[in-house]
C-alpha cells in the first residue's frame, strides 16, 4: 500500500484524494448481488478541496464541501457528485478568508474587525445531509444551513428559519428526528456575556424553532452533538471550552479560541424536554464529538458516547499534522450512567473496539435500550497505510465484528432496516471507501447481521474520506 512520502497537499493524499471533477448520474460497476428492497440514495458531504490560488484550509473541517449521492435502485446504482456552492467557496477561490471556520484565520483588515467584532459565520455545510420535511439540508456547525436540489446536488439556499431568540446562533449539525413525536429537535450555541446553549425543537416542515430548555455557562464547551431520549435532551459539556470575550476581535478560527481544563472534569447537562429543567452532573475529564444513543433506565439516564482521553485529536485533524501522520480515530465506547440525585456521573467501558461515525439502526432504537452500534475504525497502521474496518459492537456483550477490504479506506457506515425486518440488526450498513491506491471508491453493502459484503458499487471517482450523511428514500 503506497503513500506519498512528502505529500504538500492533504488532497494528494489517499483517503482525501480530491475528485477532479464533478459528476452526473454515472453508473457503478456492480460486484455481488444488492438486495432487492434496497431502493434510495446515500447522500453524504465531505471536505473536498484544502487548497485555492491564496487560500488554504488549516483543518480537515474546513476543506470545502462535495455533496455526493449513490441513487441505488432496479439492481443499478448511479453516482452523482457537485461541489457546494457556498459563499464560503466563492470567497476561497477569490483567496479572500471573510467568514469565521472551525479552525483557519480569517484575513480581516483590523477595521472591519473593529466595526464587526465577531465575523459572520461560514456557510461551507461540509458536515452531514439529511431531509428535513422537503428539504434535503446540508449542515455544518453554524447559522447558515442549505437547501440541496434532490436531483442536481446543487445549493438552492439557506434554510429560512423564522425570526427568533436563536437567530445567529450556532447549530450542530447532528439534529436529531424523534420519530414518535414527528419533531426535530437540535442544539444551538449563542454568545453573550455567557455562552447559552439551547434545546430547540420543530416540526420537520416547519421553520419556526422553539425553545425547550437551556443551559448557561461562563465557559462554554464545543458541541459537536448530544443525547435525546423521550424525556431529555443531555449535554456533552467537556472541558474543551471558551470564555465568550476571547471570540472578540479575533482573526483565529472558533476552536483555536478554546482551552483543555481537565481540572474541571466533563459535565453532563440533562435537560428535561417537558419543563426545561436542568441537571447537572460531573465525572472525568474526557472529550467527544460523537454521542451513539442515549435512554432512560428508571431513575437513571444513561448516554453512550465515543470519548478521547483529551481534546488532542482536535489538533490532530489540522492539515499539517495530518500531512505528517494520518489521524487515529478510535476513540473509546464509553456508557455515562447519569442518576437522579447523586452529582457523580458513573462511567463504564463498552466493548473491545474503538471507532468513529457512529450509527444504530435510529428509528428504532433512538431514545431507547438498544444492542448494536457500528462505526468506522481508521488510524494508521503498519508500513504508513491508513487500516480501515468498518465495525459492529454488541453494547451489551461488549463483542465486536468488523467488515474491511485492504483496497479502501471506509467512512461513516448509515444502517438501513430491511422493510419489515426482525431483529434490530436485520439490514444493511452502506459505506462508502475510498480507494488507498488508484482513484477509484466503492459503495459496500454490508448485511449487518454478519458482517459481510453482499454487494459492491464502485466508481472510478477518488471521493475524499468525509463526515456524515443519510440515506433517503
Ligand atoms: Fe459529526
Amino acid at each position: 500500500m503506497s503513500r506519498l512520502t512528502h505529500p504538500s497537499s492533504i488532497e494528494a493524499l489517499a483517503p482525501f484524494r480530491r475528485l477532479r471533477a464533478c459528476h452526473t448520474a454515472d453508473p457503478a460497476d456492480i460486484a455481488g448481488e444488492l438486495p432487492g428492497w434496497l431502493r434510495g440514495e446515500v447522500v453524504r458531504t465531505c471536505p473536498a478541496v484544502f487548497d485555492a490560488p491564496g487560500w488554504h484550509a488549516r483543518h480537515w473541517f474546513d476543506g470545502l464541501g462535495m455533496v455526493y449521492a449513490f441513487r441505488i435502485g432496479e439492481g443499478r446504482v448511479h453516482f452523482q457528485s457537485r461541489l457546494l456552492e457556498s459563499e464560503a467557496a466563492r470567497d476561497a477561490w477569490q483567496g479572500k478568508a471573510r467568514l469565521g471556520s472551525f479552525g483557519t484565520p480569517t484575513a480581516r483588515p483590523w477595521w472591519q474587525r473593529l466595526v464587526e467584532p465577531v465575523p459572520r459565520i461560514t456557510d461551507n455545510n461540509n458536515v452531514n445531509i439529511t431531509r428535513i420535511g422537503p428539504d434535503l439540508v446540508a449542515m455544518t456547525e453554524g447559522n447558515r444551513q442549505l437547501i440541496i436540489d434532490d436531483a442536481t446536488l446543487a445549493a438552492e439556499g439557506p434554510v429560512r428559519y423564522a425570526g427568533d431568540a436563536l437567530h445567529g446562533a450556532i447549530m450542530t449539525a447532528h439534529p436529531h428526528l424523534d420519530a414518535a413525536r414527528n419533531t426535530v429537535v437540535n442544539v444551538a450555541t449563542s454568545f453573550g456575556m455567557h455562552g447559552t446553549i439551547s434545546v430547540y425543537e420543530h416540526a420537520p416542515a416547519a421553520r419556526r424553532r422553539e425553545v425547550i430548555g437551556s443551559w448557561q455557562t461562563a465557559h462554554v464547551p464545543y458541541v459537536h452533538t448530544f443525547g435525546l431520549t423521550p424525556d431529555s435532551a443531555i449535554l456533552v459539556a467537556h472541558p474543551y471550552a471558551v470564555k465568550p470575550a476571547k471570540l472578540l476581535w479575533s482573526s483565529q478560527g472558533y476552536i483555536d479560541h478554546f482551552d483543555w481544563h481537565p481540572e474541571e472534569g466533563t459535565r453532563l447537562v440533562v435537560i428535561e424536554r417537558a419543563t426545561g429543567a436542568v441537571r447537572e452532573h460531573v465525572t472525568k475529564p474526557f472529550f467527544a464529538f460523537h454521542t451513539i444513543n442515549a435512554f432512560e433506565r428508571g431513575d437513571e439516564t444513561v448516554l453512550d458516547l465515543l470519548a478521547y482521553p483529551d481534546a488532542g485529536i482536535v489538533e490532530a485533524l489540522r492539515i499539517d499534522r495530518m500531512l505528517a501522520g494520518l489521524p487515529d480515530l478510535r476513540p473509546t465506547l464509553l456508557r455515562i450512567v447519569m442518576r437522579q440525585g447523586v452529582e457523580r456521573a458513573g462511567v463504564e467501558k463498552l466493548g473491545d473496539v474503538g471507532f468513529e461515525f457512529p450509527s444504530t439502526n435510529y428509528k428504532r432504537v433512538n431514545g431507547h435500550p438498544y444492542r448494536y452500534a457500528y462505526g468506522a475504525a481508521n488510524w494508521p497502521g503498519p508500513d504508513h497505510a491508513y487500516a480501515s474496518a468498518v465495525v459492529k459492537v454488541d453494547v451489551d456483550s461488549g463483542r465486536s465484528s468488523a467488515f474491511s477490504d485492504e483496497l479502501y479506506v471506509f467512512g461513516e457506515p448509515l444502517f438501513v432496516a430491511r422493510p419489515h425486518g426482525e431483529g434490530e440488526d436485520d439490514g444493511a450498513l452502506l459505506s462508502v471507501g475510498s480507494a488507498r491506491d488508484d482513484e477509484s471508491s466503492v459503495l459496500a453493502v454490508i448485511d449487518a447481521r454478519t458482517m459481510a459484503a453482499v454487494a459492491r458499487a464502485t466508481v472510478p471517482s477518488a471521493i475524499p474520506l468525509g463526515f456524515h450523511g443519510s440515506f433517503v428514500h
